[in-house]
């Protein structure tokens, strides 16, 4: 599956003493490789999720590139040979274009998708993929996300304790599955198993941060930001991360365990007490209101109603049903923001555009108007895109 990620674009000459400076952090991706721009003047190096958002000198000489990951064939090459040592060339040929050669790190797990028609080896994939990942403690396979409350469906397919490698009656200490994992300089707390999280998304948080600064400079101060899809609060984390950006935050999500982990995550973020357990939506401080909320019922709040400069609208199979029940809560005495994203059949999308449009208030003068940019497949026919729209100020 296509990662867009982040690439330092750094000139020949310099790609040594770089390398250098970016292992001392630990920012290399070591699933990916390092390749040449098209021109041949320079190589893209691929940075890890981890690496911070404004790096520091000398890396924050060279230009951030966002282009697709290529595989490190060291370790790709590896999960081949023990694959086939497991199940045979003629097999491997076989399901050529069925097996998982990609797969998402949470930490030290690994969450891969198995084909209904390769189901029959997931043993002989968990235990090639633990060979060929020597860090990993935990492989879980996903059968892909449930329900309101986005949840994968993860079952442990292989765990790994010391040298001893599990398939069945994997010990319970081995299963745990909250992490936590380093995103853009930050630490999340999450549990793909009781709350969405998805590392893949990265790179849309970072296009969300710019036009957040955008806005921000339109505004000329700190913005209140409403993000009533949450989840673990991802988004926030990158926002919060920026000097100076956020000012007012309301973080809220259906899942309990999501706004535990929540809690969790933005004491770290914040530096202050929060509950250790999920509590229906409240203010904690002048400039934090979180807990658990039905987002479509925010608006009916004074408290809510009309405050705020940037909504993300996460929720991708139902974003466009729930817009006009979002677009109440934004603050129209200014121009204002929304972020969203859109699940919709490749042949839907203009039709999905007009929809948009016709629900969103009027769009600023001098700004694009809201249009879906596919992000990527969500299946064969559905893609995952999103959009942003800068909604004018309201006519006094
Ligand atoms: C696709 S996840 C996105 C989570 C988070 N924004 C992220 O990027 O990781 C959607 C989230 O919306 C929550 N959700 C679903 N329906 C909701 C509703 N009506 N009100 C509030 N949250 C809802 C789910 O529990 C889930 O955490």
């Amino acid at each position: 599956m296509m990662k867009v990620m982040r690439h330092l674009l750094v000139p020949n000459k310099k790609v040594q003493d770089t390398l250098t400076e970016i292992t001392k952090y630990d920012w290399l991706s070591k699933e990916h490789r390092i390749f040449s721009s098209e021109d041949g003047k320079s190589r893209l190096i691929p940075l890890s999720i981890s690496a911070d958002i404004n790096l520091p000198n000398p890396l924050s000489d060279f230009e951030i590139i966002f282009s697709e990951g290529k595989p490190n064939q060291v370790i790709d090459t590896d999960w081949w040979n023990h694959l086939e040592e497991l199940v045979g060339k003629n097999t491997v040929i076989e399901h050529q274009e069925s097996w998982p050669s990609s797969h998402e790190f949470f930490g030290d797990m690994m969450i891969v998708r198995i084909d209904d028609s390769i189901k029959k080896y997931t043993t002989e994939i968990a235990r090639a993929k633990l060979l060929s990942h020597p860090f990993i403690r935990l492989v879980l396979s996903d059968s892909g996300v449930m329900g309101e409350l986005r949840i994968r469906d993860l079952k442990p397919i292989g765990a790994r304790k010391n040298s001893k490698i599990y398939f069945e009656n994997i010990p319970s200490e081995l299963t745990r599955t909250k992490v936590s994992v380093k995103e853009s300089g930050k630490y999340i707390s999450c549990d793909p198993k009781i709350a969405y999280y998805s590392t893949k998304l990265q790179s849309e948080r970072l296009e969300t941060l710019r036009f957040a600064k955008e806005l921000r400079k339109e505004l000329n101060r700190p913005l209140a930001v409403c993000d009533p899809f949450c989840g673990v609060g991802p988004a926030l984390s990158t926002l919060i991360g920026e000097e100076g950006l956020v000012d007012k935050i309301l973080a809220s999500d259906l899942n309990e365990e999501a706004v535990k982990l929540l809690f969790e995550n933005l004491q770290r973020w914040d530096k202050r007490e929060y509950p250790s357990e999920s509590t229906r939506i409240q203010e904690y401080y002048d400039n934090r209101i979180v807990g658990l909320a039905d987002a479509t019922k925010l608006s009916d709040n004074p408290e809510y109603f009309g405050k705020w400069d940037l909504v993300l609208v996460n929720l991708p199979h139902r974003t466009i049903e729930f817009l006009p029940r979002l677009i109440p809560l934004l603050n129209r005495r200014n121009i204002s923001l929304i972020r969203g994203r859109v699940i919709v059949a490749e042949s839907e999308i203009s039709s999905a555009n007009e929809k948009i449009n016709q629900i969103l208030p009027p769009i600023v003068a001098n700004k694009p108007k809201p249009e879906l940019k596919i992000k990527r497949d969500y299946s064969s026919a559905l893609r995952l895109c999103s959009f942003e729209a800068w909604i004018d100020k309201e006519a006094a």
